[in-house]
């Protein structure tokens, strides 16, 4: 099939659609990507061409369709314990440090900011069970832009190839059940994890205060402007010595300077300053 036509003044528009339904930000590069990924919605709306869907998205859509086509930019990959090194730090680390600061309390706040269908926000469900924190009371909170994607996190149901890909074969036995060709995540961890759609470019205020956030591999898709907004508001959002985890390829240098950067087992997290320093 021949690939969907679309003008260059509506590949601009559809770059300024994205980037104002989502904050994505795509570069002059990305014509194939965009035509690759909306080629299906044309068909779907049965339509000649990227064309006429720009003139649909001009024309004041159906909620449906304007929400189909950011989620169709959006790219939602994610796996249980991404990056095993974060995790063996948090569990040797930084969850070890919480612990003893937070140790009157016994409570954990943690939010997994756009956690996609959840397979982050559950393995560090299921890791504070393995550390056998009794009588505490940890909180998780994912959110996302996505309903969509939520609602599957939400669910706690993944396929085979899902939990094939960083899940340890122990923990797949011990926190989830087989329903038919599926795995369902035990209530144990389940319940442990509340999901509410969120969208990061919002005004933060009043969140919080967290003890940890995570908000990895998201602020790639973002323009620096965006980057540095979403930063100060995760920042705003922690509590005093809380911290914050970035994806791999994702840092505040030259974005947010009010994080001390610190090093702990080889990866990098960013602190916001201990309340005796302020
Ligand atoms: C690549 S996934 C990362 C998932 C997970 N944090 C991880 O590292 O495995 C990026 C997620 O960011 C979400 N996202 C994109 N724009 C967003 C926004 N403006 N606010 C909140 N979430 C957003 C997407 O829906 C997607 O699920």
């Amino acid at each position: 099939m021949m690939p969907p036509a679309l003008s260059p003044e509506n590949y601009t528009f559809l770059q300024q659609y994205i980037q104002k339904e989502s904050g994505i930000a795509l570069g002059n590069d990305k014509l194939y990507l965009l035509k690759s990924r909306l080629q299906p919605i044309v068909e779907q709306q049965r339509l000649k061409s990227l064309d006429e869907l720009c003139g649909r998205l001009r024309a004041n859509p159906p909620e449906a369709l304007r929400r189909a086509v950011v989620e169709s930019m959006t790219t939602h990959e994610t796996l249980f314990f991404r990056d095993p090194a974060v995790f063996e730090m948090l569990r040797g680390e930084l969850i070890p440090e919480l612990v003893k600061a937070r140790a009157a309390s016994k409570t954990l706040r943690i939010w997994c900011a756009a956690c996609s269908s959840g397979q982050e926000p559950y393995s560090l469900a299921m890791l504070l069970v393995e550390m056998g924190l009794t009588g505490w009371n940890p909180q998780i909170l994912g959110t996302d832009l996505s309903s969509q994607i939520l609602a599957r996190a939400q669910s706690g149901r993944f396929l085979q190839i899902e939990v094939n890909r960083g899940l340890p074969a122990s923990l797949l036995v011990k926190y989830f059940q087989r329903e038919g060709l599926d795995w369902q995540i035990k209530d144990t961890v389940r319940r442990m994890v509340r999901f509410t759609a969120f969208d990061l470019r919002h005004n933060m205020q009043g969140l919080g205060p967290y003890d940890l956030i995570l908000c990895r591999n998201v602020l790639i898709y973002f323009e620096s402007d965006t980057r540095k907004k979403i930063l100060a508001g995760l920042r705003k959002s922690l509590a005093p010595g809380g911290y914050l985890l970035l994806g791999a390829s994702e840092t505040t240098f030259t974005l947010d300077d009010g994080f001390l950067r610190k090093t702990m087992r080889n990866s990098v997290v960013y602190q916001t300053p201990p309340a005796e320093a302020l």
